[in-house]
């Protein structure tokens, strides 16, 4: 009895000894389009846990994959309204908010290589198109790597002549959208939740992506030859609403910035594992012809996609594409 009494009154007092109640956690919603296992997915979810570690349940970030809470053009209406706080949409999606210097990244064969590809984020126009995205009212925290691109159809895409007359899957870009024309291709712009059931029913005949996104989409099931032509490239920017951004208390911004710097480099490090995980996976499921081009077939390939960079100069700009073309000299 009197150790219930006891307890009691120790409950009775627990309000008054605990010093202040703490404040519901500041929770960030973190929304994306593609797989939890794929380099961006990986990425997101070690973000949460750096974040909810250090922050000690100040923040907690909600993980949302696979469109399960906003497709590839709702999901920027919604970071503009502040309804989602972080995205990482691909750099190919950023024209139809008017940015068209992004699609840059989209221009066919304009990165020899990773390394050209970091100079490049990492220097003064990865910091140039940051600065544009604050008229948007939004933050831009970091680059993070996918990979260089593959092409897929129900035929063997071995010269860009294959490509002739097929409804090709892009990204909403204008660059892509002269690419494909560039080889007689037909571009159809889709969200990246559609593509597998496009492939599937035939709405479109091809796609390209990097080899991670369509492993983790199955697309490999439902497309019966892959050519692995490294012609363009697929990356992130991880961006967050300014206002959100900007009223978080400094050591708890100071925190989240530290983590975000910790993360890019932990994707941009597992990205071309993932993507050459992915391809052995592809290769092992037996479903999908595995074409690797020779040297002179991809230097058909280059030939036939390069007029597209003069073609959009006016659109992403011919600074934009010299100030890349010097980072790979
Ligand atoms: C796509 O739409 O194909 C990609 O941007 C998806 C992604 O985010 O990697």
């Amino acid at each position: 009895f009197r150790r219930i009494a006891l307890g009691a009154a120790l409950a009775a007092l627990l309000p008054l000894a605990t010093p202040a109640v703490a404040a519901d956690p500041i929770i960030i919603k973190f929304s994306h389009v593609v797989a939890a296992d794929t380099p961006k997915g990986k990425g997101a979810d070690h973000f949460k846990q750096l974040v909810e570690e250090r922050t000690q349940g100040r923040v907690k970030v909600e993980v949302y994959p696979n469109s399960t809470l906003y497709k590839d053009k709702e999901e920027l209406e919604a970071l503009q309204l502040g309804s989602v706080q972080m995205l990482a949409p691909s750099l190919s999606k950023f024209g139809p908010l008017g940015l068209k210097e992004f699609e840059a990244f989209d221009l066919p064969f304009i990165f020899p290589d990773r390394n050209v590809l970091a100079r490049v984020t990492e220097g003064p126009v990865g910091a140039g198109l940051f600065r544009k995205l604050e008229s948007r009212g939004i933050v831009g925290l970091g680059y993070w790597d996918n990979g260089f691109k593959s092409m897929s159809a129900n035929k063997p895409l071995r010269k860009t002549e294959d490509l002739k007359g097929l409804k090709m899957r892009i990204q909403s870009s204008k660059v892509l959208e002269g690419q494909m024309r560039a080889v007689g291709a037909i571009p159809q712009v889709m969200a990246f939740s559609e593509v597998y059931q496009a492939l599937q029913t035939g709405v479109v005949d091809g796609t390209e992506n990097t080899i991670s996104n369509y492993y983790t989409q199955k697309a490999h099931e439902v497309q019966k030859h892959l050519t692995v032509s490294d012609h363009g490239y697929i990356g992130y920017a991880v961006i967050t609403n300014k206002k959100f951004w900007e009223g978080l208390p400094p050591d708890l911004r100071a925190t989240l910035e530290k983590a975000m710097q910790e993360t890019t480099r932990y994707v941009n490090v597992i990205a071309k594992q993932e993507n050459d995980d992915a391809l052995a996976k592809i290769r092992a499921a037996g479903k999908t012809e595995i074409i690797t081009l020779s040297a002179a077939e991809r230097d058909a390939w280059r030939k036939a996609m390069l007029p597209v960079h003069k073609e959009m100069a006016s659109r992403v700009g011919a600074e934009t594409i010299a100030a890349i073309a010097k980072e790979a000299a």
